[in-house]
């Protein structure tokens, strides 16, 4: 993955915090993927289990570009996906 890393000073006082704990987490990267640590079950909507990578991380896609969907293939950059929420109508 070659997401670029997260400089939110708040994600990067969480991600500090828990550098050294080994438990599976996502990290929602900024205009990116979702990157995935951790053997944390993959299902499609039917239920069906996906193979997921052993003992590596992977990314989910969260853009919709992906040709490998639901994993992420680095697509996100050429459509420069945007992540940044803007308002939100009441
Ligand atoms: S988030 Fe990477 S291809 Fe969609």
């Amino acid at each position: 993955m070659t997401d670029t890393p997260i400089n939110d000073s708040k994600t990067n006082a969480a991600k500090t915090s828990d550098a050294n704990i080994d438990v599976p987490r996502i990290t929602v990267r900024p205009n990116g993927s979702l990157r995935i640590d951790g053997e944390i079950p993959l299902f499609d909507h039917e239920g069906n289990a996906l193979e997921i990578p052993t003992g590596k991380p992977y990314a989910l896609c969260r853009c919709g570009a992906s040709s490998r969907k639901p994993f992420c293939d680095g697509s996100h950059k050429t459509i420069e996906f945007d992540s940044t929420i803007g308002p939100i109508d009441p």
